[in-house]
């Protein structure tokens, strides 16, 4: 069902990612474990936009793991092949640019500065890396360069800093800016909130003034299009970027696109219609995984988001949420009251992950000084090894 809300006209020109042209300046945000072909797919169907990857990390590129050589799968259709980058050495970095673009494997490259997983994070990856300035310098500085060699827009994704009291955003985004970057994406957050409390759009306003001559895209909260129409107005970004206020709702992008071309028409699905979405995308697993079984375990993971504020058994959930098979899913679903509307406001609002703050683990020392010490050089060499999540 698509109903009327009141227009909220916004007045924002296509995005410009060097030669490339995002008519509705609305970006999927990489997700590990979500923004799979499929997920893609399902989220394209319903609007235009910038469809991200999954993050791979650079490291597995060179080495073309499966899984790597998996994530940078692209749909024959998708217009953009837009590909996300985890990398904390630039030599690496640098050697699995040259693969995507050498091999015609993408058209943008994403490099990723926002993880905060203790992992990465401990080894200086992720959101502590912009902390070492010759090291962000160098890797930003090596992935333009060799994506520049076949024309594709180089962009990079960070969080505001590592806390508080080290904050990163305003350097990074003028050293990523000198370097010739196509586009900055900001998360409103620090590493050590992870997804805990609220973005700050405030310090997204903040980089767009700093930045004036580069595309500053804005991320954080927006869990509607209302949402994405206030970032726009009150941060003056140049896109909008969206992570988990899709989860569950591939059709947000076509309420994205409705609002961005001021239109009021909204996605209002009742359970019928979220229940053939959860099908669709469980296909599309399949199609993407080549496997059923690990299609469907990756599946339960969306059930939680796709019937929040719908009504649905307990029973019922506890069994979708271990579906075994497409077989199984069908009749699931057909339990389910084809009848029920759209359930109002529990279906809105914040859905995925959430968290607590925590003191970001970090190398020792790190905090000390802006560039890496000898020892730090070796931990960071081992920071790529076992990455996953953003
Ligand atoms: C499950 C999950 C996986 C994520 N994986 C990545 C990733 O691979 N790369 C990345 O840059 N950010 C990753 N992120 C962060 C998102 O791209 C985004 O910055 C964050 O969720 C904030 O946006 P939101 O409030 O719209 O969700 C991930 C977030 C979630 C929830």
């Amino acid at each position: 069902m698509t109903v009327a809300t009141p227009n909220l006209k916004l007045e924002l020109p296509p995005l410009k990612l060097g030669p490339l042209t995002v008519d509705t300046p609305v970006i999927l945000a990489p997700m590990a474990g979500i923004t799979n072909r499929a997920f893609r797919r399902l989220c394209r169907e319903y609007g235009g936009g910038l469809y991200v990857t999954e993050m791979v990390t650079s490291r597995a590129l060179v080495e073309r793991s499966p899984e790597s050589m998996r994530i940078i799968e692209h749909d024959d259709d998708e217009s953009i092949r837009s590909v996300q980058l985890y990398g904390v050495d630039p030599v690496t970095v640098g050697a699995a640019i040259r693969i995507l673009v050498e091999e015609d494997r993408a058209d943008h490259i994403d490099l990723n500065f926002g993880c905060p997983v203790p992992k990465v994070t401990r080894k200086g990856g992720g959101s502590a890396l912009p902390w070492k300035l010759d090291l962000f310098t160098a890797i930003v500085q090596t992935a333009v360069r060799e994506a520049s060699k076949g024309n594709v827009p180089l962009t990079i994704k960070m969080r505001k800093g590592i806390d508080d009291d080290h904050l990163t955003f305003l350097e990074a985004g003028r050293i990523a800016r000198d370097a010739g970057v196509a586009a900055v994406t900001l998360h409103g957050r620090t590493a050590s909130q992870f997804y805990s409390g609220k973005a700050d759009w405030n310090a997204i306003a903040e980089l767009r003034d700093a930045l004036p001559d580069v595309p500053v895209l804005g991320n954080g909260d927006i869990w509607s299009a209302e949402d994405a129409v206030r970032m726009v107005d009150e941060t003056g970004v140049d896109g909008v970027v969206i992570g988990r206020g899709c989860q569950g709702r591939p059709w947000l992008f076509a309420d994205l696109q409705a609002a961005f071309e001021g239109r009021d028409e909204r996605h209002r699905p009742g359970l019928k219609e979220v229940a053939d979405s959860v099908y669709r995308h469980a296909e599309l697993l399949v199609e993407t995984f080549g496997d059923e079984v690990i299609a469907l375990r990756d599946i339960r993971k969306h059930m939680a988001w796709y019937f929040k504020g719908y009504v649905v058994g307990g029973d019922l959930r506890a069994k979708l949420a271990t579906v075994p098979s497409l077989e199984v899913l069908r009749g699931l679903l057909a339990e389910l009251d084809p009848t029920a509307p759209y359930p109002g406001a529990d279906a809105e609002g914040p859905r995925g992950r959430a968290g607590t703050p925590k003191k970001t683990a970090l190398p020792e020392g790190w905090l000390d000084g802006r560039e890496l010490n000898p020892a730090q050089k070796a931990i960071i060499a081992a920071a790529e090894l076992d990455v996953s999540g953003g």
